[in-house]
């Protein structure tokens, strides 16, 4: 199996429904409303989802709920072929952005990283995301959060969530903050905003990738101006088909993307929510686009080069 490079996959929404229902059972919860009768995630869109995965994350309790989820995810991805995760963490959800109790989350998800990494070679590395819908003042604990602990495993800063609440320069003083900090900067747009949202966030926050930005097809200067100053595009198909942003494969823009010189590179967002796997993105690109090996080699090299991680990390995966 090709070994790949994923830069885009949160935490908490690559958790197995299983292991979401088990936490749920063992802490006497009731969130069965969340699951359909196959025990899959169940939501009717976007802002659905987004309450589907807030409800699935408050099973997630404790530092060590958090190792054993850091676990399940890493085999998942593994098992997918993945050498390089670059990970979602949330001070939102650990530790309710205390930087005390954020400090121990991230130290018991970094030891079953490091655990999984000795075991299956697989190496994690996180990047500390605001969630927009929580608004900027929020986004301002959680980015001095991500400055305090930012160094060789917390590598990034970034933005999640509503892309239809706020605007990017609402959230220009975190960014500013962690960019201070040595961190390097991501943000989701494109995704529920058109065009001027991926403007704006290449603009006023100074990214230099964004999380999906597939919309971005909708104004062709503004692709071809992507292509020019070499920013990344986090691509997650297989999500934006399973939200209903396209009705399939076949009419989603990566293709496009890619053929017209931007730095596309291919993600699951949140896996189990959209029944995908990294390998199973790649099975799909293959039979839609006729992308083959080599095109599949070119994409992880971007990803290479476009990972926050150090040079020595780097040349581990490569
Ligand atoms: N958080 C988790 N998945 C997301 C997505 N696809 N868009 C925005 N925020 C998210
Ligand atoms: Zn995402």
């Amino acid at each position: 199996m090709m070994p790949k490079i994923e830069l885009h996959l949160h935490l908490e929404g690559a958790a197995p429904p299983a292991f979401i229902r088990g936490l749920a059972k063992e802490k006497h919860m009731d969130i069965d409303g969340i699951f359909d009768a196959r025990g899959h995630y169940r939501y009717k869109d976007f802002w659905d989802f987004l309450k589907v995965y807030e409800a699935a994350t408050s099973t997630l309790k404790s530092p060590e709920d958090y190792a054993r989820l850091t676990r399940a995810v890493l085999e998942e991805s593994a098992a997918s072929g993945v050498v390089y995760s670059e990970t979602f963490l949330s001070p939102d959800f650990c530790g309710n952005r205390d930087i005390g109790a954020w400090r121990e989350y991230l130290q018991a998800i970094r030891e079953a990283a490091d655990q999984a990494e000795r075991e299956m070679g697989i190496v994690l590395r996180g990047i500390v995301t605001s969630i927009r819908h929580f608004g900027p003042e929020k986004a301002r604990e959680t980015a001095l959060c991500a400055a305090d602990t930012a160094g060789d495993w917390i590598v990034g800063f970034g933005l999640a969530g509503d892309e239809a609440v706020l605007a990017p320069k609402d959230f220009a003083w975190s960014f500013d903050c962690a960019r201070e900090a040595g961190l390097r900067l991501t943000a989701h747009a494109g995704e529920w905003g058109g065009p001027q949202s991926v403007r704006d966030a290449v603009n006023d926050l100074g990214v230099e990738r964004i999380g999906h930005g597939v919309r971005a097809i909708e104004d062709l200067a503004l692709v071809d101006e992507l292509a020019e100053r070499g920013i990344v595009l986090e691509v997650c198909p297989g999500s934006n088909v399973a939200l209903g942003l396209y009705p399939d494969w076949r009419s989603h823009p990566i293709g496009q993307l890619y053929d017209r010189g931007v730095k596309v590179t291919v993600s699951t967002d949140d896996p189990p929510f959209f029944h995908t796997t990294m390998a199973r993105e790649f099975e799909e690109l293959h039979r839609t686009f006729d992308w083959d090996d080599g095109v599949f080699s070119a994409l992880n090299r971007t990803a290479l080069d476009a990972a926050f991680c150090d040079a020595d990390t780097r040349a581990r995966i490569a």
